[in-house]
């Protein structure tokens, strides 16, 4: 498949799980990758397993939370490829803990990687970005738009984030540049999903509260991805559209809460 030949993707925390999936659907897909994570052996993984896919592909440590970081290597990946054309701010944080056991610093971290880091590989490709037929792509989560026990701290990050995407999606439509989130439910086999749901009876009676009956997959959204990245969906920003089995319908987090302290 050749959709997204001659189009570079920068993807922030596309080095592993969600992220990566996505980055190498579009690799599969015909785009130049750029990815960009804390661990520089994650970097160097994730790049190797780009170009086994046969694609232009590179990256470079840098943490969200420090625009500086950020801001290099949206020059670097601009440097080498001679553009960006479609941005997936993957780089997020998650623990489960009620909010009076989360600390200052706890709050912070999520915050300042989920939302602060948005907005630093927003501003920082904006310059890249500023085209007709630019995408944005913000990894959301079921916890921008209801509440679930022990994520306080996400849900106020992932909320904070749909409306960084409806308020880009208002200024930067006039310059052609869509903005939307993609909100995966619980996917199989992720970084995430094994943080919030720690044991074999948490998980069934998760999978049991989905409507589709089952976590999602890496490819379910890959998908959502390359269609909301492509000239099928030029019409849609400022959507926060979930791939989620229905999860947000029935959020109701069985007894995630159950297995944590007071
Ligand atoms: N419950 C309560 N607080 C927790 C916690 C938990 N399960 N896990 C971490 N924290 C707190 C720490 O205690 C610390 O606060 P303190 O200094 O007051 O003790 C604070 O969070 C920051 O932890 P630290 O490990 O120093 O931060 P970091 O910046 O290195 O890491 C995290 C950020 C905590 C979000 C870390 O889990 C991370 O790097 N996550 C990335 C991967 C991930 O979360 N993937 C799933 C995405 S959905
Ligand atoms: P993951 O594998 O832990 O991916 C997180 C990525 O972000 C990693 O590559 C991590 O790499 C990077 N990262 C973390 N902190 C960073 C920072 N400060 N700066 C730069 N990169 C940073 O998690 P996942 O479960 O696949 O989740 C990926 C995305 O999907 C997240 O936005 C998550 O909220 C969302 N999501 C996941 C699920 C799910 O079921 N898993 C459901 C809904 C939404 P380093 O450690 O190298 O930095």
């Amino acid at each position: 498949m050749s959709e997204f030949a001659g189009k570079t993707l920068f993807v922030s925390g596309g080095t592993s799980g969600i992220n990566l999936a996505v980055a190498q659907h579009f690799a599969g897909c015909g785009a130049r990758v750029f990815v960009i994570s804390r661990d520089p052996g994650r970097v160097a993984a994730a790049v190797q397993s780009l170009r086994d896919l046969g694609a232009e592909a590179d990256g470079m440590p840098a943490d969200v939370r420090q625009y500086d970081q950020v801001a290099a290597a949206v020059t670097r990946c601009a440097e080498l490829f001679g553009q960006i054309d479609i941005l997936v701010s993957g780089a997020a944080g998650n623990f489960l803990a009620k909010a009076q056991n989360i600390s200052s610093n706890g709050f912070r971290a999520v915050m300042e990687i989920d939302v602060l880091g948005t907005h630093h590989v927003m501003h920082a490709a904006f310059s890249h970005l500023r085209k007709p037929g630019a995408s944005i792509l913000n990894i959301s989560a079921p916890q921008g738009s209801v509440a679930m026990v022990g994520q306080a701290h996400v849900c106020a990050a992932k909320s904070g984030i749909d409306m960084m995407t409806r308020a880009l999606a208002l200024e930067w439509g006039p310059l052609g540049i869509r903005v939307n989130s993609v909100s995966p439910g619980p996917i199989e086999g992720t970084e995430g999903q094994k943080r919030l749901v720690p044991n074999p009876a948490a998980v069934e009676e998760r999978v049991n509260a989905i409507p589709l009956k089952r976590m999602g997959t890496l490819a379910d959204v890959a998908e959502l991805c390359a269609f909301l990245a492509s000239d099928r969906a030029n019409y849609i920003t400022g959507a926060v559209i979930p791939v989620d089995g229905g999860t947000t319908l029935n959020p109701t987090p069985t007894r995630m809460g159950q297995f944590l302290e007071d």
